[in-house]
């Protein structure tokens, strides 16, 4: 099969109407990444020599999420359906669809972002063995899709999509999942006998089953499951997919050895790493762009995004770790605290109520209930360095720039707005007043007045 060429044309250039959205509905994300990324991840282990991108005019984003994956962008100018829009992609692939060439061109959907590599692969099984094959599924509800009409060897005959289909035809439950894959030639010569003859006016890539049955083709049918297989038309649809991924997601860090203690409050990305023996306590959120190493806990109600968590730290319950924080073994971050740009060194702990911004903290520090690095004085941000072995008092304003160094010793309230150097302990407070016994004194006074007021 080595011998034989391969490309995937991505048709991502639908309006996506039924989305209601600004956004390209390709651009719509499911755990964290767009579904046209999802798509692209799942062809990219065929290793294909091209993956040609079909976008609509204007949808710059598509074009720019395209070329970063290294894939080709063509501009479907009028959507006249996927059927003109394979049209388009193959019209840069010259050299796969040219008469005598070895190769096979698959047409994929940007909107169906759970289909599997394995199942991309299981379709590529019939290169070389059949002109056509695509894949269908049998779900609950086969809703709008396509239905696909087999003959007694199991060969499609055809797909007639819902507009068009009678009430007969309804009936069927195996449905188009929507990815193709063809000879290349053969391709271009079904494609170019296209008509918009139906329901809504469009040219249907479906209609290529049919016409190749016509000329003793057939097309074999590889079935897929319907988890995989869902496309996304709507914003229901949109959930459905987020709670399969996160299904999917949360199995496997529980296979890879990570305790998920309420897996159905706990919200994942598809980037996450994990180590092992990490524990995940009820509601927690995390984003892109995290790594947690062995052994760390994350407590409940706990928020990370692009964010390193080192081996054996804990952190929360109710902290947030916004992008570019990065903690070290050992670290303790406790509950309503906030980071940001901060690293963390090892065994360094921010228990409560802080705001860490800017900043890094050295190893063993501690940081006070309270303390925040005041980061921003509206115009620019500033860095807070905080030396090893440091104790920041309660309630410290430390007023960046500003550095405190190693084992320095600051005491509860200040406003520190100058370098502290290392082992130094400084207190910016005002004077302590005590008067002995005063608040008897005061509360005495008060209480006379009153008498002499309600009696006047
Ligand atoms: C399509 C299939 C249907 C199948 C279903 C599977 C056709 C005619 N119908 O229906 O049989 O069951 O997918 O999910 O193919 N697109 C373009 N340009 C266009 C039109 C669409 O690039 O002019 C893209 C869209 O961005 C989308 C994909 O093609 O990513 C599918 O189009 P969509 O309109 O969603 O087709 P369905 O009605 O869902
Ligand atoms: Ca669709």
């Amino acid at each position: 099969m080595s011998t034989r060429h391969l490309a995937v044309i991505i048709l991502a250039a639908g309006q996506g109407t039924r989305m209601k959205s600004v956004r390209p509905k390709v651009l719509h994300e499911v755990a964290g990444q767009a579904m046209l990324q999802h798509v692209i991840n799942g062809v990219a282990p065929l290793k294909p020599e091209r993956i040609v991108v079909l976008m609509g005019p204007g949808q710059e984003d598509v074009r720019t999420l395209a070329e970063q994956n290294g894939c080709e962008v063509v501009v479907q100018h009028d959507r006249l359906g996927t059927g003109h829009a394979a049209r388009v992609g193959l019209s840069v692939l010259a050299e796969m669809t040219a008469e005598g060439a070895q190769a096979d061109v698959m047409v994929a959907i940007g909107d169906s972002p759970l289909i599997r590599p394995d199942t991309y692969a299981a379709l590529c099984d019939q290169r070389g063995r059949e002109v056509l094959s695509f894949l269908c599924f049998r779900p609950q509800d086969p809703a709008r899709y396509g239905r696909v009409r087999l003959d007694a060897a199991d060969q499609a005959v055809g797909i007639t999509e819902f507009a068009d289909a009678s009430e007969h035809e309804r009936k069927i439950d195996l449905c188009n999942g929507g990815v193709f894959l063809c000879d290349g030639p053969k391709l271009y010569g079904l494609l170019a006998n296209l008509s918009n003859d139906n329901a809504q006016g469009e040219y249907y890539l479906t209609d290529i089953v049919a016409d190749a049955w016509r000329r003793g083709w057939g097309a074999r049918v590889v079935e897929a499951s319907e988890d995989e297989m869902l496309g996304i038309n709507a914003r229901p649809e949109l959930a459905r997919a987020e709670a399969i991924m996160q299904d999917r997601l949360r199995t496997a860090a529980m296979l890879s050895g990570v305790t998920l203690i309420d897996p159905a409050t706990t919200w994942l990305s598809t980037d996450t790493q994990w180590g092992r023996d990490v524990v995940v306590e009820p509601a927690v959120w995390i984003g892109a762009g995290v790594s947690i190493a062995d052994g760390a806990r994350i407590r409940a109600y706990s928020h990370l995004e692009e964010t390193h968590v080192g081996a054996d730290a804990v952190v929360g319950p109710y902290a947030r770790l916004r992008p570019g924080t990065r903690l070290a073994a050992g670290v303790k971050v406790g509950n309503f605290v906030e980071t940001k740009n901060a690293t963390v060194a090892e065994g360094a702990k921010v228990n409560h109520l802080s705001y860490i911004g800017d900043a890094t903290v050295g190893a063993e520090a501690n940081i006070g209930a309270g303390t925040i690095t005041c980061n921003y004085d509206g115009f620019f941000k500033y860095q807070t360095k905080i030396g090893a072995g440091a104790f920041i008092g309660s309630n410290t304003a430390l007023v960046a720039p500003v550095c405190i160094g190693a084992g320095a010793l600051i005491g509860a309230g200040s406003v520190v707005t100058q370098d502290v150097a290392e082992n130094d302990l400084t207190a910016v407070r005002g004077t302590l007043i005590n008067r002995p016994d005063g608040a008897s004194r005061f509360r005495a006074r008060r209480r006379a007045q009153k008498e002499r007021e309600q009696k006047g």
